[in-house]
């Protein structure tokens, strides 16, 4: 029973993303519309419930662990459920804890991030501008923010911006926000706008700003070198030869890199999503729920739910329509 989770096109399943909440401090337009209704508690799992089956995946053999959203940090306790998980890094069944925040509550988190092992953190951040912040994450507010990044790094945590990039939007801070990750020590990552959630059509096609262009602006200023390594993530490594800078691009559009996808991800209510990009699901709150006292159903219901991951995603802007757009919301998996 404990064969490694590997799917039909002979990926190793080693990376679960976990999303705790679909709740969110903030509301990003490429994430969630204005109005959102989120799901009732007694849907969620409990904490108990979110470690029976996060501990069932890493008998399984997953060695690296996501927590997500949502906003993970907005769920109540949930530093109860980070120490419980800690358990599989000191048992070394886990290689990696770590977690994707907005980086609202970093403050209040980041040295007991610290102590449940978590080394580092990846926030995401799309502009250094407060009146542009406070646009495009509806609800949040930069200094805020910053003043997390301050208590992260003051606790010792590595960290990764993550920033979708816009057109129109943050093209403009391409260089600045450049700089001020290099000035701080921080790796940054760009990420395509992906068609998710029921924003509309034309909004996000107005929004995509290819990172192939990102990259050629990046060189007009810069040496740009490519670079092999991998991080078992889906994001690609330039360094800025003048810095020493490590840039990631994430482009699920002009690039598919799904040949090399290890992961899938859990919701709050316990669907497991196969790919961020298709709608299919299995759900494995039933069988954690129906057995309270064996995970057997559980373990044969992730193997089913392996056995089906698909190929990939099928998101596409080549044709200037929204190909692929899915219905569901980001914050739904995650990311
Ligand atoms: P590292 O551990 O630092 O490599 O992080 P990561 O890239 O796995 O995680 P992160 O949460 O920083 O991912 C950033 C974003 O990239 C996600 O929120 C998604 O928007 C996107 N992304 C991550 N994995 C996938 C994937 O498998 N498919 C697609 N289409 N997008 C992904
Ligand atoms: N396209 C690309 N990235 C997105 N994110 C949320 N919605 C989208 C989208 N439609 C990113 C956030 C965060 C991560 C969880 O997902 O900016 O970095
Ligand atoms: Fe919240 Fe992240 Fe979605 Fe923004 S992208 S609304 S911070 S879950």
């Amino acid at each position: 029973m404990t064969a490694p989770l590997i799917d039909p096109f002979a990926r190793a399943i080693t990376y679960l993303r976990v999303s705790v909440t679909d709740r969110c401090d903030f509301r990003c337009v490429y994430c969630m519309s204005e109005n959102m209704t989120f799901l009732p508690k007694k849907e969620l799992l409990t904490l108990e419930e979110l470690d029976r089956m996060c501990s069932t995946f890493v008998k399984l053999g997953v060695r690296k662990l996501r927590i997500t959203g949502g906003e993970p940090l907005v769920r109540r306790e949930i530093m109860t459920f980070f120490r419980a998980m800690s358990r599989h890094l000191d048992s070394g069944a886990l290689d990696e804890l770590t977690v994707t925040t907005n980086g609202s509550q970093l403050e209040k988190y980041a040295e007991d991030l610290v102590a449940c092992g978590v080394r580092r953190i990846n926030v995401s951040m799309d502009t250094l501008d407060e009146a542009k912040f406070a646009e495009v994450t509806r609800w949040g507010r930069l200094p805020q923010v910053m003043r997390g990044l301050d208590a992260a790094q003051a606790a010792g945590l590595r960290v990764k911006i993550n920033a979708v990039a816009l057109k129109g939007f943050n093209e403009d801070e391409l260089f600045s926000m450049t700089e001020w990750c290099a000035s701080r020590h921080m790796d940054l990552t760009w990420i395509e706008v992906m068609p998710m959630g029921d924003i509309g059509n034309e909004n996000r096609l107005g929004q995509y700003w290819s990172l192939k262009d990102m990259r050629k602006t990046l060189a007009e200023r810069y040496t740009v070198t490519d670079l092999d390594e991998r991080t078992g993530g889906p994001a690609r490594y330039v360094r800025l030869e003048e810095t020493g800078q490590k840039i990631g691009f994430i482009t699920p559009l002009t690039h598919n890199f799904c040949e090399s996808c290890n992961r899938v991800r859990l919701t709050c209510t316990g669907e497991l999503y196969m790919c961020l990009g298709q709608e299919d699901m299995a759900d494995l709150r039933k069988p954690l729920r129906d057995f309270p006292d064996s995970e057997t159903a559980l373990e044969e219901a992730i193997r089913a739910a392996i056995s089906l991951k698909p190929k990939g995603h099928d998101f596409d802007y080549s044709r200037q329509s929204l190909d692929g757009q899915m219905p569901r919301h980001m914050s739904h998996t995650g990311g």
